[in-house]
């Protein structure tokens, strides 16, 4: 499909769909469910150790290899590792080569570091056009450009945002992130992403996280010319479910609805291949004689996971009042500071609205977060010029004002009855929050248009306070009023009226 709206009907809810499956009807992988859950899988029954990690000799001489994504002795509520059991281990490899690649990803955006010429602010509100899918056969190693990001990878501390438009499968071309964990948002086309642990599918309303040091593959499903999304890094920080608090234990994106895959090995395992493990933003590249998706079994709880979007379950004010944003957080992920988040990933899709004696849509706001939205697809074109177009993006820095246009603003003010009403019919967008301001990389910046909505939409809202005539004469009683009060006032201070009133 091309950039534009949704043509396929898109459920208001997964439920909708009728299913008896976790998993859409052209999905035809099998997966575990849970979120943050120990996995196990095998590909033979049989073959994990029972008992034990490391075996005298595994079965079937498997090696075992240890994937951990935490410090060996972290608490237990944050300690994420796997175990492998793999035909050859990852080390077994030819050797380095050079080789030309298109990517562009970015691994630093310190506004001092010299060396990340381009790593600008914006301090307008920014929107993106539709980003452009690729003419030349490109696949995800060459497809995936950096918009912005904040923080370091180096200093394990920070996130990037980074566009993926691909238009062929990588061929015999495994990565291997070393920076971050990585959320892959699927835009358009399907793709499977193979991981070592096993296969992932992802369409347009899914997202997939792939861990920090977990190699794996994107291809194009058949049928799929082009795909592209956006790829959220973590360089320090894990996603998250956000707590619950006074809701309980359901609601929002549930636990059971995110899916692990199962173990799977390539048919072909001596083929030649080249791993690209991305370090600091950039790629080394080693060639070895082997599959790196040869992993026969494993368990762990460092295990990559997707999640369908039109699964989550709204939350949202019943009586009055336009709720917070927060209330739609898929994940979240922690910063250095307790108090802050360092990222959110919010979800805006077809939901009820209900409020009555309530102003509805969002109030004009100048929050501390920065916010990157984008649509994933809309039956309906509306919003700002480009930001709300379908595979596009539109940006505000912290402190940046922004809210409702004039007209539909104004619009809703004069409604005179709130009757309940679905929103977001038929479309998908959602917000990355950063506590950060993002720097934007120089395609990032160039890319993009500032202010590109007519202020007009905002200039023209009238001021109907300070020209009511009456307000005017309010606002003279007032100040006499505190005049007579601050005068009758001063007795308290005179120690010389006090002391005649004492006479
Ligand atoms: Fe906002």
């Amino acid at each position: 499909m091309a950039d534009g709206a949704q043509s396929d009907a898109v459920p208001f809810h997964y439920t909708d769909l009728g299913r008896t499956k976790p998993t859409r009807e052209d999905d035809p992988f099998e997966y575990q469910a849970g979120f943050g859950n120990t996995f196990q899988s095998e590909v033979i029954p049989g073959t994990l150790p029972q008992g034990q990690n490391h075996p005298h000799v595994c079965r079937f001489n498997l090696y075992t290899e240890v994937l951990t994504s935490s410090a060996f002795a972290a608490p237990r509520h944050s300690n994420i590792s796997s175990l492998l059991y793999r035909c050859r281990p990852s080390c077994a490899i030819n050797g380095h080569v050079e080789v030309e690649t298109k990517a562009g990803w970015r691994g630093s955006f310190l506004a001092s570091d010299p060396k990340a010429p381009g790593a600008k602010p914006i301090s307008s509100q920014a929107e993106w056009a539709p980003f452009e899918l690729p003419t030349e056969k490109t696949d995800y190693i060459d497809g995936v450009r950096t918009l912005g990001g904040n923080g370091d990878a180096g200093l394990r501390d920070g996130i990037a945002l980074h566009i993926y438009a691909i238009n062929a499968s990588m061929d015999r071309r495994a990565i291997l992130n070393a920076d971050g964990d990585c959320m892959i948002v699927a835009q358009l086309g399907h793709i499977v992403i193979q991981t070592e642990m096993g296969r992932l599918y992802l369409q347009p309303g899914e997202l997939a996280v792939v861990q920090r040091g977990i190699k794996y593959r994107v291809a194009l499903v058949d049928g799929h010319e082009h795909a592209r999304g956006y790829i959220i890094e973590l360089f320090g920080s894990r996603w998250e479910l956000p707590t619950l608090g006074p809701l309980g234990c359901f609601g929002l994106a549930n636990p059971r609805d995110f899916l692990a895959p199962v173990a799977y090995i390539d048919d072909k395992l001596d083929d030649d291949w080249l791993v690209f493990t991305k370090i600091h933003g950039s790629y080394s590249v080693h060639k070895q004689s082997h599959s790196p998706f040869d992993v026969a079994a494993w368990h762990g709880n460092c295990v990559p996971y997707k999640y369908d979007m039109t699964k989550f379950v709204a939350m949202g004010s019943l009586t009055v009042d336009h709720t917070d944003p927060s209330v739609m957080t898929i994940l979240t992920a922690k910063s250095r500071d307790p108090d802050v988040p360092l990222a959110d990933f919010l979800w805006f899709g077809p939901r009820w609205d209900v409020a009555q004696n309530t102003f509805r849509p969002p109030y004009f706001h100048r929050n501390a977060a920065s916010e990157f939205l984008a649509n994933i697809y809309s039956t309906t074109l509306s919003g700002r010029s480009s930001g709300f177009r379908p595979g596009g993006g539109s940006y505000e820095a912290g402190h940046i004002a922004h809210g409702g246009f004039a007209g539909p603003y104004l619009t809703e003010m004069k409604k005179m009855k709130n009757d309940p009403r679905i929103i977001s019919s038929g479309s998908l967008t959602f917000m990355l929050e950063s506590s950060r301001s993002l720097l934007f990389t120089e395609w990032g910046s160039s890319s993009c248009k500032y202010e590109a909505t007519d202020p007009a939409v905002w200039e023209s809202f009238p001021d109907r306070f300070s020209t009511n005539s009456s307000v005017r004469q309010l606002l003279d009683k007032v100040k006499e009023k505190n005049q007579a009060e601050k005068s009758a006032n001063e007795l308290f201070h005179d120690d010389g009226r006090i002391a005649a009133l004492a006479k």
